[in-house]
């Protein structure tokens, strides 16, 4: 499928907006809850097995998901926040709470992400944050981000930290 020209116009998330999917081990979607339907302007058709990155924004470091990633794998679970793209292009912010599920026998089941309104305290910080973030990624890679990323943590857990912007 052809990425859409990311623009400018903002779909707004709304306080009573959970929105929910399901992938398998590599991200694919498996499953969607209808306001994920919506806010991304996808049909079922078009999201089921495809891979999460469909709506991947340029704007995101790739330092959060590669944390989002390493984490997951260790069988953690992870708060953070995230700018996805829609169909069109437009884009929405999110706290993602992002997390494995196991089955009864332990064994793996599926990852699981619920998705929140961020807070406007939230956003003051983490889009100039991750705007830093992806131009040191540019410049001197992922390793320096990530550098910059846990400097600016100032030794707080990375969950800790995104969960208390939130309610801040
Ligand atoms: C359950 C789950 C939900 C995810 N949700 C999103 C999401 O909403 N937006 C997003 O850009 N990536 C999401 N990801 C991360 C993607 O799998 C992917 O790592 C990310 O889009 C970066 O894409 P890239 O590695 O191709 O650059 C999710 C991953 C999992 C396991």
């Amino acid at each position: 499928m052809e990425r859409p020209t990311p623009k400018n116009d903002e779909i707004e998330v709304k306080a009573v907006d959970i929105i929910v999917s399901k992938s398998d081990e590599e991200g694919n979607i498996e499953y969607a809850n209808p306001i994920f339907y919506k806010l991304s302007g996808y049909n079922k058709r078009e999201l089921t097995f495809a891979p999460h990155s469909i709506l991947r924004h340029p704007d995101m470091p790739k330092v959060v998901f590669k944390y989002l990633w390493d984490e997951l794998k260790k069988g953690n679970e992870v708060h953070a926040f995230v700018k996805n793209m829609t169909k069109d292009g437009s884009f929405y912010w999110v706290l993602a709470y992002v997390r494995p599920a196991l089955n009864p026998d332990g064994s793996f089941r599926n990852y699981v992400s619920t998705r929140k309104i961020m807070s406007l305290t939230a956003r003051k910080t983490i889009e100039p944050l991750y705007a830093k973030l992806l131009e040191i990624e540019k410049n001197d890679g992922i390793e320096a981000s990530n550098q910059v990323l846990m400097e600016t943590l100032n030794e707080k857990d990375f969950n800790e930290f995104m969960l208390e912007l939130n309610n801040a």
